[in-house]
């Protein structure tokens, strides 16, 4: 099917900002029930309140960090599941006028629940019907709805094409809509790039209710949504994507080394060389403690380190590959498996090769942790005593509790401009450092160890500023008033951190686009048009 941009139809309902401004906050859903249901229709069926039988199904249904769902976290006064544009612009008038929060939710992986908690009364609006796509085969693109997930987006273009693949993350479970807000990447980074490199167009729904395409929100707001984090500029409802090539066979190898066969020799080399590897090959390496008979500590434990790797083609060339850069690493061509590029997505998410990949539509297959997470950039190797520093601390914890995922950038990530996109790890960074706790257990002492880790670690990685990934957000770095009203100079403490000399233009186009900052959370993209706000609040 061929789709132009009339998938995005300007409708024209206009809505005000102002209407809220007289009303107070109201913590009884039904004023916000019956506001939608008088501005939209067939849509009672699509709201649970907290007393709908399936209310909780429903919230916990893409709850993906189970450290928020305890007995005292903030729950919403409805959850609305829209199917229909018209229906998102209903939610939105009547959370203005209700004078309520409303969280935006796609695949619901917010490290910090940021689509489905909030300290204010609030609703979520869920797009998780909005799962629409439509390929196109001559021009190798696809408009793809917010509510896909990552795994049903590559189920789907394998059903069309052996030859294409998208650049998106590796859980399978992860929403698009979220996902590209942040820039989004995965095994083909170091080919493709990010995710939100390769969208060339995208349908949203800004505060006054419009329905904006590319060209109707122009290039400045086009940009932000493109990496600047959800939340904060609309509410995005579908994306074009371009379709990358892949080979028909594509290779993976999964590798473990332990510090008894060199781990700390293996992964400084690691490091440096990752970055510089062809493009074709991506390695990434997840580190954990573990218990091993082979460990020479009384407590039999050792640190082990686990190698995942994507090429894009051939064993044999993968194999000659590794060889050439990375001989430390010790592969035998036996490591290298031939796949099909959907298996190798099945892979990454920890699939068995051999499952039909029907599974990617199964949202409960995957597992779901509570967990605190703390990421940093890395612009130069980590000495081999800042390592070994680093294993005594993995020591601390609870053997497998606790993950260190390094993602290696460079490639086409290197070729892409730092002001391109919001996404500014570009040229210069070697690799994203992830640090991951579980809390199912021990929540509070984890949680101080994680904190721990991440003044440990601040010698080795990017300074002025200290860096981070928005999409591996983290409320520790700093919070907006609740209030809605936060100075330029407050956000940047988490704004420069994600988004470094990109974060001021963001600051621009918000003030420009939502000047009443309807869309907002703990970290959304402050307004700083002061003389404006008056127009919105009371
Ligand atoms: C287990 C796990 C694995 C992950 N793996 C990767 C990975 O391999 N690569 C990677 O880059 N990242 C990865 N992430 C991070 C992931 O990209 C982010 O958490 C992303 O924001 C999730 O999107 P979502 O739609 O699932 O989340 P949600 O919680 O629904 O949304 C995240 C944020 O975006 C906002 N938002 C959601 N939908 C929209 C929309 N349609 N329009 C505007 N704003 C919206 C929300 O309000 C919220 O602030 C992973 C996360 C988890 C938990
Ligand atoms: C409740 O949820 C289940 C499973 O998601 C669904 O099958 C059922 O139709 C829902 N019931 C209502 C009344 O929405
Ligand atoms: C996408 O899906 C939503 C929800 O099912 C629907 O309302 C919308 O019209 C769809 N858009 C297209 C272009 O198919
Ligand atoms: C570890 O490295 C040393 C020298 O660097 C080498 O002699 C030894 O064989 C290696 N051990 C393993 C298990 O690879
Ligand atoms: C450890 O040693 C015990 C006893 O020799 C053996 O049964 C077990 O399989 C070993 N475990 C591992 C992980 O090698
Ligand atoms: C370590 O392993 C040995 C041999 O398997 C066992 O006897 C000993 O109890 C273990 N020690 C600890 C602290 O687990
Ligand atoms: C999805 O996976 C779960 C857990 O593995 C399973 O119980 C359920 O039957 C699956 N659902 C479908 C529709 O296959
Ligand atoms: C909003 O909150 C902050 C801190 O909580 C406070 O400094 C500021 O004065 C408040 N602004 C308004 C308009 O209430």
């Amino acid at each position: 099917m061929k789709l132009s941009h009339s998938i995005c139809f300007l409708l024209l309902l206009t809505l005000s900002c102002a209407s809220s401004s007289a009303l107070a906050q109201d913590e009884n859903p039904q004023n916000f029930v019956n506001c939608i249901n008088l501005h939209s229709i067939d849509i009672s069926e699509l709201v649970y309140t907290q007393q709908h039988s399936n209310f909780t199904q429903t919230l916990l249904s893409s709850i993906n960090n189970l450290r928020f769902p305890k007995p005292d976290t903030p729950r919403p006064l409805a959850i609305v599941t829209p199917v229909s544009e018209s229906q998102i612009q209903s939610v939105i008038y009547c959370s203005k006028e209700q004078n309520l929060e409303m969280r935006i939710r796609s695949g619901g992986h917010s490290f910090e629940g940021l689509s489905y908690v909030s300290a204010l009364p609030f609703v979520v609006l869920d797009l998780v019907k909005f799962k629409n796509f439509s390929f196109d085969a001559a021009t190798e693109t696809a408009w793809i709805g917010s509510g896909l997930t990552i795994g049903e987006l590559y189920y789907n273009i394998g059903k069309q094409s052996n030859v294409l693949g998208f650049p998106a993350g590796l859980w399978a479970n992860v929403g698009i809509g979220g996902h590209f807000s942040g820039g989004g990447y995965g095994m083909m980074k170091r080919k493709y790039g990010l995710a939100a490199d390769n969208v060339e167009d995208a349908c949203l729904i800004d505060a006054n209710g419009r329905i904006l395409d590319r060209k109707a929100m122009g290039e400045d707001w086009f940009w932000a949504i493109r990496g600047g984090g959800g939340g904060s500029f609309g509410v995005v409802i579908s994306w074009k994507v371009k379709l990358v090539p892949v080979p028909e066979i594509v290779t993976v190898f999964r590798v473990s080394r332990t510090l008894e066969q060199n781990l700390t020799t293996i992964f400084h080399k690691f490091q440096s060389v990752a970055p510089k590897l062809p493009k074709e090959l991506d390695i990434r390496a997840d580190i954990q403690s573990i218990l091993s008979n082979a460990s020479l500590r009384a407590d039999n434990r050792t640190i082990t380190i686990g190698f995942d790797s994507l090429y894009l083609g051939r064993a044999n060339s993968m194999f000659s590959a590794v060889e050439e850069y990375f001989p430390e690493l010790g592969l035998v061509r036996e490591d290298c498996v031939e796949v099909n590029w959907l298996q190798a997505m099945m892979h990454f998410t920890n699939l068995e090769f051999s499952t039909p990949p029907e599974i990617l539509l199964n949202s409960t297959v995957l597992p779901r942790p509570a967990f605190k997470s703390r990421n940093d950039v890395v612009q130069v190797p980590i000495p081999v005593q800042g390592l070994e520093g680093l294993w005594e601390k993995m020591y601390q914890i609870a053997p497998q509790q606790a993950t260190l995922q390094f993602t290696s950038y460079g490639g086409r990530m290197d070729e892409i401009a730092e002001s391109a996109l919001p996404f500014p790890f570009r040229a210069g960074s070697l690799y994203e450092l992830n640090m991951f706790v579980q809390t199912e257990t021990d929540e509070a002492e984890r949680v101080e160890w994680i904190r721990g880790l991440g003044t440990y670690l601040t010698p080795y990685v990017s300074q002025n500023p200290r860096s981070a990934y928005v999409n591996y957000v983290d409320l520790w770095l700093g919070t907006n008033n609740l209030n809605g009203t936060t100075s330029y100079e407050q956000a940047s403490k988490w704004g420069k951190r994600y988004f470094r000399n990109n974060f001021d233009r963001l600051v621009k186009i918000k003030s420009v686009v939502d000047p009443c900052n309807f869309f907002r959370h703990e970290q959304s993209i402050p307004v700083i048009s002061a003389g404006k706000i008056s127009l919105c609040d009371p």
